[in-house]
């Protein structure tokens, strides 16, 4: 079995059993967020030939290899199926677009739109060539490498639609989640439909493990977060562990700060993946010892892209020395940049699976 996925579905027994062929060859399995992009080669020779992200995205063919780029120039341990979590709003409806040099462009949603227009129905026809994207891809991967199906989670992905794009204070989110707190609480249940309906045909097409994609949840009050982030999370874990108990799940709450805590508590998922923020002592002593959680994470991408060696040495094995006492996933702790050197992710490949 592949080493990700026994980690995560059998942990428990993992720990338990100490004088397993596991826990005395302490290979630590790794694979980076947004591996297949613009740091590579290969991948910004594809993209140079579509002009929209999302016809790349919706080209089974294409973003099949895409995804397979980095499993062949590096020893990663996962694939993760190169899509974008904004197929979501695009196939309920809303207009999605990438502009060059300005992030996405989603058209805008506010309380006077009439929520019943998101079609959930539609995910199956609108999103049919990222399933098949995945089933290509579950056929040409080394069968010891993961395949990792994703989706943004709610409440995130509420923000990019009432925010119409990334936003650096979120000022129209927290006016609909105090002014006009039934339609975000009623777009927030039509994404939990959605984001679980999107997760299960992933499966169905071939996709090992999911993770979900809460880039925004750092940005609410302990007592939202409880309400958006960790309920909306917990319900999706669960529509999808009653129909496949055996798929594991990542979740990604970035930037809880210790609300994360909480989340752990809440969240019957298999995986916390943690940003950079968190110290690995703190993860260490609670979310391992005394939540008895599988982390991935949490070298920083800045200083993966712009550290030199050195620096990068001293961080990774500082996060091994203490998260690597029990099976842990290795990440950064979030997506990496596009000006990160390929020789820097080939040195810490080397660091990760030697030290
Ligand atoms: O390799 C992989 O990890 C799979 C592909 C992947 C992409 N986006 C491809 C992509 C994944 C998992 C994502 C997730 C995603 N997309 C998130 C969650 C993770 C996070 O970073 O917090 C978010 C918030 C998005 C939304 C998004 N997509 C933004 C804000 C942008 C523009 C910023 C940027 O990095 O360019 C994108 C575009 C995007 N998604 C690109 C890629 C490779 C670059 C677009 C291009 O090549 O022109």
């Amino acid at each position: 079995m592949n080493n990700i996925i026994n980690i995560l579905l059998n942990y428990q027994k993992l720990i338990n059993n100490k004088n397993s062929d596991f826990y005395q060859k302490k290979e630590i399995p790794i694979w980076i967020m947004r591996q297949a992009g613009r740091y590579l080669p290969e991948y910004r020779e594809i993209r140079s030939k579509v002009d929209n992200f999302l016809d790349l995205c919706y080209n089974p063919k294409l973003a099949s290899e895409i995804t397979l780029q980095p499993i062949k120039r590096f020893n990663l341990d996962a694939a993760i199926i190169f899509s974008d979590i904004l197929t979501i709003p695009d196939a309920l409806g809303l207009k999605v677009e990438f502009l060059k040099n300005h992030g996405p462009k989603i058209e805008k949603i506010d309380k006077d739109f009439n929520l019943s227009k998101l079609n959930i129905n539609n995910i199956d026809i609108k999103l049919s060539n990222v399933f098949e994207a995945i089933s290509i891809t579950k056929q040409k991967l080394p069968k010891d490498k993961a395949l990792i199906g994703f989706s943004g989670s709610p409440f995130t992905l509420a923000c990019y639609m009432i925010e119409g794009g990334g936003s650096k204070n979120f000022e129209l989110v927290k006016r609909n989640i105090f002014q006009n707190s039934v339609f975000f609480k009623n777009l927030i249940d039509i994404l939990i439909e959605a984001v679980t309906l999107y997760l299960i045909r992933q499966i169905e097409a071939g996709a090992e493990v999911l993770k979900l994609f809460d880039s925004w949840s750092g940005i609410l009050p302990s007592n939202e977060f409880f309400y958006y982030v960790i309920n909306s999370n917990a319900r999706i874990v669960n529509n999808i562990k009653n129909k496949y108990p055996n798929i594991p799940i990542i979740c990604f709450p970035r930037n809880c700060g210790v609300m994360i805590e909480d989340f752990a508590k809440n969240v019957p998922c298999d995986g916390l993946a943690i940003d950079q923020n968190f110290s690995v002592n703190w993860v260490a002593n609670n979310l391992q010892d005394k939540y008895n959680r599988v982390v991935q994470g949490n070298l920083d991408n800045y200083l993966l892209a712009f550290g030199s060696k050195d620096q990068i040495e001293k961080a990774t094995k500082n996060i091994i020395d203490n998260l690597g006492k029990k099976p842990f996933i290795f990440n950064l702790g979030h997506g990496i940049l596009p000006e990160t050197p390929i020789e820097n992710v080939e040195f810490l490949l080397k660091i990760v699976k030697n030290y």
